[in-house]
């Protein structure tokens, strides 16, 4: 770093995906913004430009803003003491019962403590249980420091724009003084600023999360109950989101739910409400209906399959939690694969995204390699790839001609005109 570095506006701890996204986004929108990471590899690797992470927009945004100088990286924390905001982008990894640790938090707070500027604000974006803004005051000991809880709600694979377009910014401080500075930095995004107190702040991102698992747990209910009774899901969640306080998003039924955030966090609030002795059975519910929902998804292949499982052939199309990142942390494809293998299934999987070596199966570099001979394909992320392959060579490669579609990608039309027989979660099956 020369010594002729302007003062940043902000600086960023962590460049994970929530870290590199804020600080590449807080760059466009302007500001100065250096980016710290003990990672002195990854950091030699950004500042070349050199982005670790699969987000649409990323690459182009930190190009930018090592172009313009409005984003700097670095290894040392001596870089930032003249930063006026710092914003806590650190992992947060959970314990089995659903705990946090908050061990990076605690110790960047004791780094930070003999470096911040008078009169700072340490701004924590990564999701914290509710009450870290308190200890987190009490790790820093600087009294003249405000402490102040600014969640992110920014999903992977589309995290640049949530960034620029967000449905709400939430500000959770102690002063005013405080929360007008971080608001400050958004300046030029459109979207309502909630201000409020930290602990509000910190359950707001709570219970977003908490809220949508447990839709999309309902849903993911109802498509049980299609298949039981025969309905089509697809009519029903169509009926359920024209109704306006229901809406139509979050309603699409798949394989279950995953990620590193939506199983973290409804484990992490059960947690905290079991540790204030209050009880949340709806919360519980949610994950204990995912698990169940990755079990169904089993007997349906177990049932559609034409071996026995202990015999069976699988072809798997999918290993991340979604379409459009390489993320494959508590995916719901990893956890039917296991569920799969564990049953003496012979799986290979081919995903276009995912990292190299997250995926504990036989893997294929293409979608048709993954075919050859198999008994079915079951489909578990929705990459726009599945949507435009050519299905009549998909047909010829399998041994049986079956497809279980948990994320409804395949071309229904082309499906039927290679004589495949397509199945989804919660809706009747096309057979030619
Ligand atoms: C989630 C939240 O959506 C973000 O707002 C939040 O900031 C982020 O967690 C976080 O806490 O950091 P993300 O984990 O990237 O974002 O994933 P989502 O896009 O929310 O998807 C979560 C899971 O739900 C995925 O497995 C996805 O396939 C599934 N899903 C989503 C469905 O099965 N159906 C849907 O209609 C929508």
């Amino acid at each position: 770093m020369k010594p002729s570095s302007p003062a940043p506006d902000v600086a960023i701890i962590g460049t994970g995906y929530v870290g590199l996204t804020t600080a590449a986004c807080f760059a466009h929108l302007g500001r100065d913004v250096i980016a710290v990471d003990i990672d002195t590899a990854k950091i030699a690797s950004l500042n070349r430009g050199r982005v670790p992470i699969l987000e649409a927009g990323l690459t182009a945004l930190v190009h930018d803003g090592l172009a313009t100088r409005r984003l700097r990286f670095t290894d040392s924390y001596a870089d930032i003491t003249d930063a006026p905001v710092v914003m806590l982008c650190l992992p947060t990894p959970h314990d089995p019962d659903g705990g946090l640790d908050l061990r990076f938090i605690e110790q960047a707070a004791a780094t930070l403590q003999r470096l911040l500027a008078a009169q700072a604000i340490v701004v924590t974006k990564s999701t914290v249980p509710v009450g870290t803004q308190a200890e987190l005051a009490g790790w820093l000991a600087r009294p003249d420091v405000d402490v102040v809880s600014n969640p992110e709600f920014l999903r992977e694979g589309t995290a640049v724009a949530d960034f620029l377009n967000p449905d709400r910014i939430v500000i959770g401080a102690g002063s005013r003084r405080a929360a007008r500075t971080v608001a400050d930095l958004y300046a030029g995004i459109d979207a309502p600023v909630h201000t409020t107190d930290p602990t509000s702040a910190e359950l707001i991102k709570y219970a977003a999360n908490t809220f949508l698992a447990t839709k999309l747990s309902f849903v993911n209910e109802m498509s049980r109950l299609c298949d039981r009774l025969g309905g089509d899901i697809t009519a029903v969640t169509a009926g359920l989101g024209s109704d306006h306080r229901i809406g139509d998003a979050f309603l699409q039924p798949g394989p279950g739910w995953g990620g590193s955030c939506f199983p973290k966090d409804t484990r992490g609030l059960a947690h905290l409400a079991r540790s204030a002795c209050e009880d949340l059975p709806v919360v519980e519910a949610a994950h204990a209906s995912n698990e169940r929902h990755l079990d169904h998804i089993v007997s349906t292949i177990t049932r559609l399959c034409p071996e026995p499982l202990a015999d069976a052939r699988l072809a798997v199309w999918g290993a991340t939690f979604k379409a459009g990142t390489d993320d494959t942390r508590d995916s719901p494809a990893l956890g039917i694969v296991d569920r799969l293998q564990r049953g003496g299934a012979t799986v290979t999987v081919h995903d276009p995204g995912a990292k190299p070596g997250t995926v504990p199966a036989s893997t294929a570099d293409d979608p048709y390699t993954a075919c050859v001979d198999a008994d079915m394909l079951v489909v578990l992320t929705e990459w726009a790839d599945f949507a435009v392959v050519d299905l009549d060579k998909v047909a010829d490669l399998l041994a049986s001609p079956i497809i279980y579609d948990t994320r409804s990608i395949v071309d229904r039309r082309q499906a039927a005109e290679a004589g495949l027989h397509l199945h989804w979660p919660g809706r009747p099956p096309l057979v030619p």
